[in-house]
């Protein structure tokens, strides 16, 4: 996403790299010994039987769901590899996600150091389906399992100054291959919203997709969606949630504020300096589609008065 990335990984690299290739490619590393048996055994564990959760029939798309394999096998994960998209999935296997705590912080009633699994116990989980838009312009359709962010902010009871949310994600460099290679970027990546924008119903605490827990590679145990800004909005693999007063810098914006906005809503008319905005391409058939705004999610509007970037 940013200036120190190569160009080859751009966009245009996905175009380039259909899936069976990168199969194959996968097949030839496991065969010659590259990869450990953990690569292999990266299907989600779920003892609790949790999933598949329950369908929210409130959500529904505009397009097709993408295909499983494309949505877990190409990620940004910069912490695991900052450049090739299809490693994480990989480099992610030896992360380890258990046992998992989430702290509540800052500006609540209620702080807390909330166990992976009792978080899982306290809130329902639910399916729904949304749109997933990257700022690289490309665009994927998720079944996400979680629950709504603002059951875990009212749990928290937020202070009447608290104003806006911080989410700190893992910082684990000993697992984290990518965060070694890219010692000059503010780790660990953190992200923010707005109060008003966390209790929004569709901002999203997500556990699981496609019907089970969350694989490594996309965020496990515990990650953000907000469908209606860029993907790079909902930090992966959170190990804290802070209410802060005033606005937090994020990982993006500290390192080019001119190309990332914090509110980095969905948006066809404002184009970032690499990518034109008002197409997406939709993965793995890279159809292009016109970028709705609010990814489609008109419903937000009335949170924003022109403050969209
Ligand atoms: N969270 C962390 N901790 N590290 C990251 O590099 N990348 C972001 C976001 N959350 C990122 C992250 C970006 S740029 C995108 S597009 C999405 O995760 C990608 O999510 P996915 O791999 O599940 O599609």
């Amino acid at each position: 996403m940013l200036i120190r990335i190569p160009k080859r990984w751009e966009i245009a690299e996905r175009d380039a790299t259909p899936e069976k290739h990168y199969l194959n490619r996968r097949e030839l590393l496991l065969g010659a010994g590259f990869l450990g048996a953990e690569a292999l055994a990266s299907a989600a564990v779920d003892p609790k039987g949790l999933y598949p959760a329950k369908k929210n029939g409130s959500y529904t798309l505009d397009r097709p769901v993408t295909e499983e394999a494309a949505a877990t096998g190409y990620n940004n994960f910069y912490e695991f590899d900052p450049q090739d998209k299809y490693a994480p999935k990989e480099l992610a296997q030896r992360f380890t996600i258990s046992p998992w705590q989430v702290e509540i912080t800052g500006l609540v009633d209620k702080p807390k150091v909330w166990d992976i699994d009792d978080i899982l116990k306290q809130f329902p989980l639910e399916e729904r389906l949304y749109r997933f838009r990257c700022v690289e312009a490309w665009s994927m359709a998720v079944p996400w399992t979680g629950f709504p962010l603002a059951n875990l902010v009212k749990a928290a009871g937020p202070k009447s100054d608290a104003k806006f949310i911080r989410f700190t994600t893992a910082k684990k460099p000993k697992e984290m291959p990518g965060m070694v290679r890219t010692p000059w970027y503010p780790w660990p990546y953190q992200e923010g919203l707005r109060m008003d924008e966390a209790m929004h119903p569709l901002a999203m605490v997500v556990t699981g997709m496609y019907g089970k827990p969350l694989p490594k590679q996309n965020g496990a145990p515990i990650r953000i969606i907000v469908p209606w800004k860029y993907g790079y909005k909902g930090g992966k693999s959170i190990v804290k949630i802070e209410f802060l007063k005033s606005q937090p810098e994020t990982f993006w914006h500290q390192l080019q504020s001119s190309e990332y906005g914090f509110y980095s809503n969905v948006n066809p008319t404002r184009s970032h300096p690499r990518w034109s905005q008002s197409f997406e391409k939709v993965i793995p058939t890279m159809e292009r589609r016109k970028t709705l705004m609010y990814n489609g999610y008109q419903e937000v509007a009335s949170l924003y008065d022109g403050k969209e970037f």
